[in-house]
This record gives structure tokens, C-alpha cells and sequence, in this order.
């Protein structure tokens, strides 16, 4: 055994290590090492605080990479209300701020003034509190007045400091101090591509914004660490010595350790700030993050109090926001493309144009309803827009440029791959193919699919060879792959015994991809890479997963009625029950595999009900507890019920279950079985 302080030691190295990193990721911008890398030093400090559960404290970096469910964000009071921010939309409108605060000012006797002039990252406003030094709560704006506290989320993200850092480190400690920060969380312009891509089509997020406001409400906050969020401080209070200037304030967070985006500016004169906003207009597009605008604070804090706000926003502050960005150009053609479910997709074909830093040639016309209600013809001239959003959108007609040429366009009635007409289901604004089976542009996108990088990731099958193969017809559903012979390859065209070697060792190689991802890359409907993973931390086989009912599906943390029922329809499929069985003869992985499993297997296939307080653990803790050793937690009592864990003063559930046989047991033989 290794002498415990030189244990402490290496810990101690290894999280100021990993915190060097998240700095040098997140804030510089600037990574060192591999993502691969950084898992390994969060690993072996994870292993060694598991060994020495007694050294663990809660500003360890391993403290940020989740597990914690949460079922319920509990509301919380803000000290002081989080206001909102007026917004202007032309230089006129910054000009009369400018002169209001001018104004009010001399009346006050004040005659100089600076403003800062900050980027306003679009993204959703948090709250933090620390006490003592180390973060306690992070908490959502809410209504301004209360928000939702959302702590088990907000410690995943790396650019929050745990504990405040810096020389002021002694005056944040001072006990029973309280700091609060407030700022922005938001996610990286790339990042958000790549959660979309992991999303299925139907539920993809319209832009970072929501793609933000979404994961910070997740019940399970490792998949919010999965998602690498970033927070930028501007507001701080409570340390006692903060300067009463914005801009020093700001430089202030830094040394406590935030980021603060490190743009912001002081301007002197109404020029300075006309200045700013100019030079971020295009700058902004190189940015890795949106902003929307630039926000304008007084930067004499003293003022900010005397000034005061209106209902909803002070009068020291305002927003300037970007126009959104246009241009016009033509729509040469529409498409209509069918998805992997049969969606059928209206997509225009553009004139391509440069706009807001990148060429444009294609955007969604979303469904039918979408061409009906701009009322656009083939050959229009029409304005696109691109806003929040990341991809562009088609937002009017130029109505009175309609080319000579415009004609209507075709609404199609049947599928344009499979001509089976089209259906729409009530209460959905698309229209589908609902030739399931057949249709060769949904078994196409099937493959394609479950061969994409977060599925199944074979990266030799791309779509021309996914064409080819269910052309020829020797491939009509993904397990079909695996039975796939050279000699079959060989024969397809620009397919040498080389590439066909390589095919099929790709595909061999894929047989080892995890049952999450296995999971995922069925393509369920609902079912993205974060729900496959959630459902698998739950049912750790197929089997498990096949056999579970809505109403057990809807009990796992972030899957909400739509995706249990989904699920749950998609396994009682006759084919799928058939399907499957290929794939287990093609030998994948339909369970989880024997490396990641937990402690113990007490629970293995025994469903478990909760009645009652639980006196040791939260509810939520003991049904995680549960989970990892094999169990399963299901919502209401039936004879299928193995066992109910009765808390103090339990609910009519425990009734029902005696009824029905049920065994029961006390909260310290539950721990025992633990
Ligand atoms: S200051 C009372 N500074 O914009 C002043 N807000 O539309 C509070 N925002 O609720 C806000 N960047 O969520 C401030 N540099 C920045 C900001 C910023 C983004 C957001 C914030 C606020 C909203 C107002």
C-alpha cells in the first residue's frame, strides 16, 4: 500500500493537471492533449479517489463528469431578480440609450462616463452560488424571480470553476461567505452539429440555444457532461471587495477563475461603440460560438443602482442585436427527399449565394404546409434568412420579381422512390411513405444509418455502396451484412477483391461496437445516441429491453411518454422480433458486455417498486443503485413485481402488493441486498 501522503500528492498533481487541460481545451482554446488522453488522466484519478474515498472533496475534477439523477429540479428563489435586457435594433436606438444615460447622469452631477460594450452570447442565463469558497447551486433564470436548481448539470461544465481560485481566494473562504456569478451557458457551434448528427431527424434542436436550454434540464447529468457546455461569467456579487467598475469586475472573474470570453471593451464615446458593434458584425461568423449581439453596461456600477429598471430590464443596460442575416436568390428546383421513417422532406434547390460567411445552395422547406404558407412557384426569387439558426431558411416570395417562367410546385401523392401513396398521420404536420419494408429509400437510409459514426461507424460503407448494394438486392435489412461473401462483392462494380476485403473486415470489426451504440444505430424512432445509452444503463440486454412495458420504458431518466411508446411499439413489430434474431446469429452484441459490469448483480431481473421515504438514500440514488446491480425499477405494482422496498409511511402501493403476494421487504434489508 502505497503511504497515503504521497497518494494525496499524486492526486493533488493529477487534478491540477486535468483542470490545466480543461483551461487549455475550453478557455485557450488550445488543447494539448487528446480527448483519448484526458479520459486516461480522469480515469486513473477517478480509480485512486475510489481507492481513497476519504480524499475525495468537492471541487475534485472528477466531481464534473455526472451520474447524478436528477427527477426533479426543485425551485429556488434568486437573491435579487434576474432581469432581462431591453433590446435595440438600430444605431439610432443605441444613440438615444446613449443620451438617456447621458442625461440621467448629469442630473446625478456626473458628466464622464464609460460604457462596456460586451458580446452577447446567445445562450441561457444561470446563476451560481458559492459558499465558502466552493460552488453549492447553480440555478436557471427562470421568471427572473425563481428559477429551477439544476446543480448536478452545472458542475458537469468545465469552464465552472468549483472552487474560486485565484488571490482572492481567501476572501471568497471566509466562512459563510456567499459570491454569486451569473452568466451564460452555451455550446460550441460545432459541438451542437454534432449532437444534432446524434439526434434522430425528427428531433433535431433548431440552433445552440435550445440545444442548450434542453440539456441543462436532462435528469441524468453524465449525459449533460457528454455534451461539453461552456459557461462565460459578467455578474458578480457578494465578495465584498469587488471594484465598482463592470469592466475591473470582469477582470476580476477571470482571476476567480471564470471565463469571460475575454472580448469586451470600454468605450468613452458613442464612436467607440459604433466601432465595436461594426467590427463584430462580421466577426462574429469566426467565432466558435453565436452571438446575437453586443450588450452596452454602464460601467460605473455605482450608477447601476441609482438608475434602476423597469419591470423587466434596467435602464443601465441594453441589447443590441444584429439584424438577421438575408439574401436573395432563386429557387431552381425542390426535391423531395424520404427519410429512414418515411418522412417525406420538401428541400429547395437554390441559386447559391454567399451569406453570413458561408455559401448557400440548399435549404428545408420543412413539410407541405411550409410551401403552401410561403406560396412559392418554381424559379421565385426568395429571401433567405439565417438568424439563431445554424442552417438557413427560405422566409418569403420576392412577389413582385415572379419570373415569367414560375410554375407551381408538384405536391407528389406517392412516395418519389416507391410510388406507394403517401399518408399522413393525424396530429403530424409530415407526410409519409408507409411502405416500410420495401421502400429502397428507407432501407437505404436504414443502412446508412446504422453504419454512421456515432452507430455502428463503418466508415467504408458510404452511400454509394449502400445504393449498390440494395440495388442488386443482396442487401435488404442492416443484419443482412454480416452474411455478406466475398465472391458476392467482388461481382458488384468498382468493387475490386481489395475493397471487398476491406468491406468485409470493417464489418467484422463493427461486431465488437457496444449494445448502446447497437442500440442507437437500429434507427428506432425517438431514439438518439443519448436515449440508447439511458435504455441501456437500464436493460442491459435486448432481451430485457424487448419485454419491458411502456410504462416501465417511461419510469428511465430523460425518456418521456413519446420515446417509451416508440420503443415500445417498435419491439412488438413481428419482423423486428425476427430481424433481431439475425443480428444475434450475425453475432453482435446484444447486451451489455461483462467489463462494465457493476459491483454486484444482486438485482439481476428482479423489477423494483419504491413506497415511501427512504431514510439513507434519495429515491433516486437507491433506484440507480438498483439499476447497476441488474434490477429494474418499474412504476406501478403487478404480479410480475419482484419485490417492494417499503420506506416510512408508504403509499397504497404497498397495499397492492400484499394483495398480490408480493414480496416486501424494510429499508435495511434492502441496504443488505445492496
Ligand atoms: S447582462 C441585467 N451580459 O441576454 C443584465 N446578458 O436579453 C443582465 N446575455 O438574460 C444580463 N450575453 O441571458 C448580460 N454579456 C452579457 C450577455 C447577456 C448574453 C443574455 C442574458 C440575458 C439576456 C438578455
Amino acid at each position: 500500500m502505497a503511504d497515503i501522503n504521497s497518494v494525496k500528492e499524486t492526486i493533488e498533481k493529477l487534478r491540477q493537471e486535468i483542470e490545466r487541460h480543461n483551461r487549455l481545451y475550453y478557455i485557450e482554446a488550445k488543447p494539448e492533449i487528446s480527448d483519448y488522453d484526458f479520459d486516461r488522466l480522469l480515469e486513473k484519478l477517478i480509480a485512486l479517489e475510489k481507492q481513497h474515498p476519504e480524499l475525495v472533496t468537492p471541487d475534485s475534477p472528477s466531481q464534473r463528469v455526472g451520474g447524478t439523477i436528477t427527477r426533479i429540479f426543485p425551485a429556488v428563489r434568486h437573491s435579487e431578480p434576474m432581469l432581462s435586457l431591453a433590446n435595440t435594433y438600430s444605431p439610432a436606438e443605441v444613440e438615444d440609450f446613449y443620451n438617456r444615460v447621458t442625461k440621467l447622469l448629469a442630473l446625478e452631477g456626473v458628466y464622464e462616463q464609460e460604457i462596456v460594450a460586451e458580446l452577447k452570447f446567445d445562450g441561457v442565463a444561470v446563476s451560481l452560488l458559492y459558499r465558502d469558497g466552493l460552488l453549492v447551486r447553480g440555478a436557471t433564470r427562470g421568471d427572473g424571480f425563481q428559477g429551477d436548481d439544476i446543480t448536478a448539470n452545472i458542475r458537469t461544465i468545465a469552464t465552472v470553476p468549483l472552487r474560486l481560485q485565484g488571490k482572492d481566494r481567501s476572501v471568497s473562504e471566509q466562512a459563510g461567505k456567499t459570491v454569486e456569478v451569473r452568466g451564460e451557458v452555451f455550446m460550441r457551434k460545432d459541438d451542437f452539429e454534432r449532437l444534432n448528427e446524434s439526434r434522430p431527424e425528427e428531433d433535431r434542436f433548431a440552433n445552440p440555444r435550445n440545444a442548450t436550454a434542453g440539456t441543462l434540464k436532462l435528469q441524468d447529468s453524465s449525459e449533460v457532461a457528454n455534451r461539453r457546455m461552456y459557461f462565460v461569467a459578467y455578474w458578480l456579487k457578494g465578495l465584498g471587495d469587488e471594484s465598482t467598475e463592470q469592466a475591473e469586475r470582469l477582470e476580476l472573474l477571470e482571476k476567480l477563475g471564470f471565463y469571460t470570453g475575454g472580448n469586451y471593451r470600454l468605450c468613452r464615446t458613442l464612436d467607440d461603440i459604433g466601432r465595436f458593434i461594426d467590427q463584430w458584425s462580421e466577426k462574429r461568423w469566426k467565432l466558435p460560438f453565436e452571438t446575437d449581439g453586443v450588450v452596452l453596461k454602464l460601467n460605473d456600477v455605482r450608477q447601476w443602482e441609482k438608475l434602476g429598471a423597469t419591470a423587466k430590464s434596467p435602464r443601465w443596460a441594453i441589447a443590441y442585436k444584429y439584424p438577421a442575416q438575408q439574401a436573395e436568390t432563386v429557387l431552381r428546383d425542390v426535391v423531395f427527399q424520404v427519410g429512414r421513417l418515411g418522412t417525406i422532406t420538401p428541400v429547395a434547390e437554390l441559386e447559391p449565394v454567399r451569406l453570413a460567411g458561408s455559401t448557400v445552395s440548399r435549404s428545408t422547406l420543412h413539410n407541405f404546409d411550409e410551401i403552401e404558407r410561403l406560396a412559392v412557384m418554381l424559379h421565385d426569387r426568395v429571401i433567405i434568412e439565417k438568424s439563431g439558426e445554424v442552417i438557413p431558411k427560405v422566409i418569403r416570395v420576392v412577389r413582385d420579381r415572379r419570373p415569367a417562367d414560375a410554375r407551381p410546385i408538384d405536391i407528389p401523392g406517392t412516395c418519389p422512390e416507391c410510388a406507394t401513396p403517401l399518408v399522413k398521420p393525424e396530429n403530424e404536420v409530415h407526410w409519409y411513405c408507409p411502405n416500410e419494408q420495401d421502400c429502397p429509400a428507407q432501407i437505404r437510409g436504414r443502412i446508412l444509418h446504422f453504419a454512421s459514426r456515432d452507430a455502428m461507424d463503418i466508415k467504408t460503407l458510404g452511400k454509394a455502396l449502400v445504393d449498390q448494394l440494395v440495388d442488386v438486392g443482396i442487401v435488404r435489412d442492416v443484419s443482412d451484412l454480416y452474411f455478406l461473401q466475398e465472391p458476392q462483392l467482388e461481382r458488384l462494380e468498382r468493387m475490386g477483391r481489395k475493397s471487398a476485403q476491406n468491406l468485409l473486415r470493417a464489418l467484422d470489426e463493427s461486431r465488437e461496437k457496444s449494445y448502446d451504440r447497437l442500440l442507437y444505430a437500429l434507427g428506432i424512432r425517438h431514439v438518439g445516441r443519448a436515449t440508447a445509452r439511458e435504455l441501456a444503463k437500464t436493460y442491459s440486454s435486448l432481451d430485457e429491453l424487448m419485454h419491458a412495458s411502456e410504462e416501465d420504458l417511461s419510469m428511465v431518466p430523460d425518456i418521456g411518454p413519446a420515446i417509451a411508446k416508440s420503443v415500445h411499439d417498435y419491439f412488438s413489430r413481428s419482423s423486428v422480433a425476427k430481424f433481431l434474431e439475425k443480428l444475434r446469429d450475425a453475432g453482435l452484441k446484444l447486451s451489455v458486455s461483462e467489463k462494465s459490469a457493476p459491483v454486484n448483480r444482486n438485482f439481476e431481473g428482479i423489477s423494483v417498486i419504491f413506497t415511501g421515504t427512504l431514510e439513507r438514500y434519495g429515491r433516486d440514488r437507491a433506484s440507480e443503485m438498483v439499476v447497476e446491480r441488474g434490477g429494474r425499477i418499474v412504476g406501478s405494482v403487478s404480479k410480475k413485481t419482484g419485490l417492494i422496498v417499503a420506506g416510512k409511511e408508504p403509499g397504497s402501493k404497498l397495499e397492492k402488493a400484499r394483495k398480490l403476494g408480493v414480496r416486501v421487504i424494510s429499508e435495511e434489508e434492502f441496504e443488505a441486498m445492496l
